[in-house]
């Protein structure tokens, strides 16, 4: 059995790094399962109340104990979930100063998810949870699939979108690639941890469409399809009860509908209640702030309330024991998938295969927004003096933003880049300054605002072109945990220093490194925009390659962008929609989130979901369907061709998006059900081929408590964005009578 284990084991690691890889041909578990659950009731049959105890709550600021005396590790966690951060002290949040903890920095999720590469995700994965593993650490706290609701939300740089599907889609490959070296996801955060603003109390009021519809889709893929073995809760409450010891989130949806057999863990602080946490279906405690609840005890830890509190309760008999054993039976199944798995492999860090990975992700996920007469790309060699303006050509973009920090060995910023493509050419000044990350409050810079300014006017003004290098980072109210952007343009002056540059020097191209969109009162004025990411280690490569047209884009929007807030859906219905008001927000714009609002309520956006350019143009071919009817439990077969008719290879990413004709219920304009990206060489043409199950019609019929797909009209619409349908074909659906 061993030997058979090992020669699987070996066949998965050479397949899984050839390529391209379908997520259904990932296997969940590399360990013999069979005896696990036999093993489980074996360890928790001798373990004592304090053991089992210890094993609910954290022992440190990132490690739980395991049973020492049983043979059980301690169970090491780390974020997440761009890379493995830094190490920490024991009990506080100092960085440890290890000399040997410098990760491979991929790029933020939002680019991954711009890629629309799910054989990319699973790379992605692969690469962090090798690093992890290497790193010893057995759970990684990542990723995070929560909903783009607003671009003022401090953390949508760590998630994957507007999109349930999209988030969907990608999210499954991640959670596989990291599992496959013995390592847990742990995705998060569940659930309805859209804004960061009143992050630690908000209670939102959401319908049980838009939840089912828009908030838990990637959660309950991550779970069904992706296998997750952790789970972490949000801070925020749903019905009042907060979502990390949550009796219908937890309970009902996430253990009993969905099946989740792995462990529940807090956010770190998350925890509240002692009966709550044990009875609605949290299973480890992390990074509760003890301070003031110390009765003298010796360790702090002792005070969470899954600790000495919960061991009072389960004497008393206010909770049962078998309660305490659920949870028990949870963490040791973790501890066998991971620190117990025998067939795990070492895992490997900083390797010249992750660096190759970080590198295609980010030169796969920038996106061109606007290109007007062939502004990109700048060929070496087509201008002899190239201005390069903005902080983020050189600022170091992994640190900061809160819990995704991370120490990378090697981070190449785009002044780097540059220089290396095009030499001498470049000069380089740096127009703004934002000074430093902090976590609480925006710390000034300590340059003069005036004469950067007039420094980088002066240089612009005798350049043959301006790349000006902007965006927003990792300070505090901007891309950063723990409170949301204050306003939707570009902080630090930018949008002055953009109107001034365009007037010293037409022929100025914007660069924006961001997680979130912006506004962009210039965008008429300047020829061309990238939508660049914050795009780790290898960032400034990736960039100057497709600034250089070494590569071509192939980017698509992974949200929509506004042309100004009170346009977007979130924000439209005023305060009590966000950010909330006295405690409550109300998400009025219910299923309409992201395109489904801009295209149900005809409001332009600046860009829409699932806009990119390339540097050539696709041509659709027609869209056909193998029937014209189909039952609910059919799959549409859809095959249509795209012709690169330009001069440069590239890739398009073409969207299958389906609209209800007439709908008892109010339906978005169109949703998401398919996507394929293609590469096709210039002057070629590719089949697309792609199956979508009818079920993915359907709408969630809140008095019914299910899924409705009705006798109807379908139309499928095979589209370059959101906002731009190429081709479409109607079908009918007849559930049988
Ligand atoms: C964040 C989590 C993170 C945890 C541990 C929390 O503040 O919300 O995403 O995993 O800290 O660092």
């Amino acid at each position: 059995m061993i030997e058979e284990m090992r020669k699987l084991l070996l066949s998965l690691v050479t397949f899984f790094t050839a390529a391209s890889v379908s997520a259904d041909d990932i296997p969940l578990y590399l360990d013999d399962n069979a005896d696990i659950e036999a093993r489980i009731e074996d360890a928790l049959s001798r373990m004592t109340l304090n053991e089992k105890i210890a094993m609910c709550h954290a022992q440190s600021k990132f490690s739980t104990p395991g049973c020492p005396r049983l043979g059980i590790p301690e169970i090491w966690f780390s974020d997440g979930p761009h890379g493995v951060r830094m190490e920490f002290d024991w009990d506080d949040w100092t960085h440890a100063g290890w000399t040997n903890d410098s990760c491979t920095a991929m790029p933020a999720l939002t680019c991954l998810a711009a890629t629309f590469n799910p054989a990319l995700s699973f790379e992605y994965g692969k690469a962090v949870g090798e690093e992890a593993r290497f790193r010893k650490k057995d759970v990684i706290l990542g990723p995070g699939v929560n909903i783009y609701r607003t671009p003022l939300s401090g953390r949508n740089f760590e998630y994957m979108g507007e999109d349930p599907y999209l988030t969907s889609e990608m999210v499954v490959p991640y959670i596989k690639g990291v599992q496959l070296n013995g390592v847990a996801a742990c995705m998060k955060h569940f659930v309805l941890n859209n804004q960061e603003k009143y992050r630690d109390h908000v209670n939102v009021n959401v319908s049980e469409r838009a939840l089912n519809e828009i908030y838990l889709p990637a959660f309950k893929a991550g779970v069904e399809k992706g296998g997750v073995w952790a789970v972490m809760g949000s801070y925020n409450k749903f019905k009042n009860q907060f979502c990390s010891h949550n009796d219908t989130l937890i309970n009902q949806i996430l253990k009993k509908e969905w099946g989740f057999d792995g462990v529940m863990i807090t956010d770190w602080g998350s925890a509240h209640d002692t009966y709550q946490s044990a009875m609605y279906g949290l299973d480890i405690e992390m990074g509760s702030w003890t301070n003031g609840l110390t009765w003298g005890v010796s360790s702090a830890y002792d005070n969470y309330y899954m600790a000495e509190p919960l061991k009072r309760k389960i004497r008393d008999g206010e909770i049962p024991e078998s309660v305490l054993d659920d949870k028990i039976r949870r963490i040791l199944r973790l501890s066998f998938r991971t620190n117990m798995n025998r067939f795990r492999p070492y895992g490997s860090f900083q390797t010249e295969e992750h660096a190759q990975v970080a590198q295609k992700v980010a030169e796969e996920g920038i996106v061109l927004l606007k290109n007007k007469d062939n502004f990109f790309p700048v060929a070496p060699g087509r201008y002899k003096k190239i201005a390069v303006i903005g902080e983020n050509a050189v600022k170091r973009l992994t640190q900061g933003g809160g819990s995704s920090e991370l120490k990378p060995k090697v981070e190449i910023s785009p002044l780097q880049g540059l220089r290396d493509l095009y030499g001498d050419a470049v000069e380089f000044s740096l127009g703004y300054a934002s000074g430093e990350p902090n976590y609480s409050y925006e710390l000034p810079s300590p340059y003069n605002a005036d004469s950067l300014r007039t420094a980088a006017l002066e240089l612009a003004a005798r350049a043959d072109v301006v790349l000006f290098i902007g965006g927003l980072n990792k300070n505090f109210t901007q891309d950063c945990e723990g409170d949301d952007r204050r306003f939707y343009h570009l902080p630090f002056g930018q949008d002055e220093l953009i109107n001034d540059l365009v007037k010293v020097n037409p022929n100025t191209a914007v660069v924006l490194l961001s997680g979130n969109a912006v506004e962009m009162s210039w965008l008429e004025d300047v020829p061309a925009v990238m939508q660049s990411w914050y795009l780790g280690s290898y960032g400034g490569c990736a960039l100057a390659n497709v600034i250089s047209g070494k590569v071509n884009p192939s980017g698509k929007l992974p949200f929509s962008y506004p042309v100004k807030l009170e346009d977007g859906s979130a924000h439209y219905f005023g305060e009590e929609s966000y950010p909330g008001v006295d405690g409550q927000v109300y998400y009025k714009d219910d299923i309409l989130v992201g395109y489904r609002w801009f295209d149900t309520k005809k409001i332009k956006p600046l860009f829409p979901f699932g806009y990119g350019l390339s540097y050539t143009g696709f041509d659709y071919g027609k869209l056909s369907a193998d029937k014209r009817e189909y039952a609910p439990a059919d799959t549409v077969k859809l095959s249509m061709e795209v012709a690169n008719v330009g001069k440069t290879d590239g890739a398009e990413t073409v969207q299958f998006y389906v609209s209800q004709k007439n709908p008892s219920i109010m339906r978005p304009a169109k949703e998401l059900k398919g996507f394929k990206k293609v590469f096709v060489k210039a002057g070629e043409k590719a089949n697309v081929e792609i199956e979508i199950p009818v079920a993915s019609f359907a709408f969630y019929d809140e008095a019914e408590r299910k899924w409705v797909v009705e006798d109807d009209t379908f139309t499928i619409h095979a589209a370059a964005s959101s906002a731009d349908i190429r081709e479409s074909v109607n079908i009918k659906v007849k559930n049988k009578k």
